[in-house]
């Protein structure tokens, strides 16, 4: 079991400069924990600390009982990676590593497909789809490995609501399907809609870390109720 993930003390200082400084956090292996937090606060290091991408220096990150992530990790990013061939090579390029026969790799890859609303492009060539079905794609491929952590980072970023709500559809499945969901977004209402729980960043720390309900009634910190106001397109009082 890799859960529950562990950050202790955890600081990034590229040359110098102070961007995540005595992070601590623990996340369980349920639900949907949403990062939150203004531009440049480090919420992209912070994933890929965990995805394995960015080393930790300084302080420490652990995983479960014994310390190593032990089951798959999949993460998808804001400008999801599509090789320059058919949406389905695209959807089976997690698959092959994993062992399987070419074709229980396409078969997989075109049941991932028909999951996303793909299936009938799957000959197509992947650079040819639209934005908002690029990112499908990506959340297609890693769907296919049945991660147990799916890693998230502002993935309807630049979607028309449209094709938002088909990827929040998605995560939801994947979700379902058994995986943990740590993911940032900058749309709140999309973080009202997914998350079980906020981490809410501010400073190089955790600043709340708390039941979304509870984030979005009653945030605790002053940076928090800020934050919230900021990103609102309409005006909210909070009671102090
Ligand atoms: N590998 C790196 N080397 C140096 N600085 C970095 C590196 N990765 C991120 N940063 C810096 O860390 C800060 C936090 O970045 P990021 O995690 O992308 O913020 P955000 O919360 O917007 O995702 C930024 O100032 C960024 O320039
Ligand atoms: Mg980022």
């Amino acid at each position: 079991m890799m859960f529950p993930i562990r950050l202790e003390q955890v600081a990034f200082r590229p040359d110098g400069r102070r961007v995540l400084d005595n992070l601590d956090l623990t996340l369980s292996g349920e639900g949907i924990s949403i990062v939150l937090g203004p531009n440049g606060v480090g919420k992209t290091v912070l994933l890929k600390m965990i995805a394995g991408l960015q080393a930790v220096t300084e302080g420490r990150l652990l995983w479960g009982d014994n310390g190593h992530p032990v089951e798959r990790i999949a993460m998808v990013f804001q400008q999801p990676m599509i090789l320059r061939s058919t949406v389905l090579d695209n959807a089976a390029l997690g698959l092959r590593p994993l062992g399987l026969s070419r074709r229980a790799c396409e078969a997989r890859a075109r049941e991932m497909l028909e999951r996303v609303g793909l299936n009938h492009r799957a000959g197509h060539s992947a650079r040819l789809l639209s934005g908002g079905e690029k990112q499908r794609l990506a959340l297609a491929r890693a769907w296919a490995v049945q991660p147990r952590l799916l890693l998230l980072d502002e993935p309807t970023a630049n979607l028309d609501p449209s094709a938002v709500e088909a990827v929040e559809t998605i995560v939801r499945g994947i979700r379902t399907d058994g995986a943990k969901v740590l993911m940032t977004t900058h749309n709140l209402g999309q973080a009202t809609r997914l998350a079980d729980d906020i981490v809410f960043l501010a400073d190089g720390r955790v600043q709340e870390h708390a039941p979304a309900r509870q984030f979005f009634a009653r945030p605790e910190s002053p940076a928090a109720r800020h934050f919230i106001q900021a990103e609102l397109p309409w005006r909210i009082r909070f009671d102090e």
